[in-house]
């Protein structure tokens, strides 16, 4: 399929890589016309090359002038903005509760609540002069339980959830809709990089992390940057131009649960402790 964003601009910021890599390399494909704004100047300008239709701005999220100004960039260059992405972020080694360092949490919550929220702000006024666009947030599958990444980390990810329905319910009037995606472990340079590798390093431990993501939730594929990119797509196209205030989970069904023992697992302990036949308790719940 493609042209599902024919003649809609864009902005993805964390563009460089991952998750937001092959959203903008998606959203072109689809024809929108897209700011790719990161902190990575090379790999920035370096995708911005492959098409006249993504242009690379340096930004800085954590920075409210930056966003302002990646906004207003979409508006100079192509005079518009149906969507924004706001996906930058990073996370940081966990730590026991004792140790959670105030420092990493200014610093979570500016990276990915804060930043989030100042995108909002700073798209709207756009936004509703035009008549409507879409915003997506990334949160993630930490927002929503509480084993799948740091502390800090988490709660921000669960204020994006939050931050979400807040917007969309005071932005619903103005016809801009906001939502955001929640990714399950996707390959990407972001588990290297809160290892201390650099982005190549990272990058060249793809297949190591392939490996491990296939077994880590109960699809048997590993998640890729392209699963969350054609969600985002959805939400930012008019096919989801009654879909507001949600959070769409992308995770392979990690958060659905885990698949039942085939041993039967606490199901044939306790039956054992309670002097029952496991066995042919399974056969009688078989039916006929
Ligand atoms: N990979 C996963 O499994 C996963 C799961 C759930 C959520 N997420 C979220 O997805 C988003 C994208 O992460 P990713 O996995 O693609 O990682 P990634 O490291 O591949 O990409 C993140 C990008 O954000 C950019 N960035 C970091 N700080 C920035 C700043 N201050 N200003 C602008 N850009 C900045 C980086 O330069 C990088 O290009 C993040 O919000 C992350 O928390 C990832």
């Amino acid at each position: 399929m493609s042209g599902r964003l024919e003649g809609k601009v864009a902005i993805v910021t964390g563009g460089a890589s991952g998750i937001g890599r092959a959203t903008v390399e998606l959203f072109e494909a689809e024809g929108a016309k897209v700011i790719l704004a990161d902190i990575q100047d090379d790999r920035g300008e370096a995708i911005a090359q492959t098409s006249p239709n993504i242009r690379y701005v340096h930004t800085d999220v954590t920075q409210e002038r930056d966003i302002k100004a990646m906004i207003d960039a979409a508006v100079e260059a192509w005079g518009r903005l149906d969507i924004l992405f706001n996906n930058a972020g990073t996370a940081e080694p966990d730590a026991e509760m004792e140790y959670i360092g105030a420092d990493v949490f200014d610093r979570t919550m500016s990276l990915h609540v804060r930043a989030a929220l100042l995108g909002i702000k700073h798209a709207v006024p756009v936004m509703r002069e035009q008549g409507g666009g879409s915003i997506v947030s990334t949160a993630s599958v930490a927002g929503i339980g509480t084993n799948y990444g740091p502390v800090c980390y988490s709660i921000a990810k669960a204020a994006i959830m939050h931050l979400t329905k807040l917007a969309a319910v005071r932005l619903a009037a103005d016809k801009i809709r906001v939502n955001c995606v929640n990714p399950g472990m996707i390959t990407t340079a972001v588990f290297g990089r809160a290892m201390g590798l650099s982005q190549d390093e990272a990058e060249e431990k793809y297949d190591v992390l392939r490996q491990v993501s296939s077994f880590a939730q109960p699809l048997p594929v590993g998640g890729e940057g392209v699963d969350i990119a054609e969600a985002v797509v959805y939400l930012g196209s008019d096919a989801a131009r009654f879909v507001t205030g949600q959070a769409l989970v992308v995770d392979g069904g990690l958060t659905a649960g885990t698949p039942p023992d085939p041993e039967g697992g606490t199901q044939k302990m306790l039956a054992e402790m309670l002097g029952a036949d496991f066995e042919a308790l399974k056969q009688k719940a078989r039916g006929s």
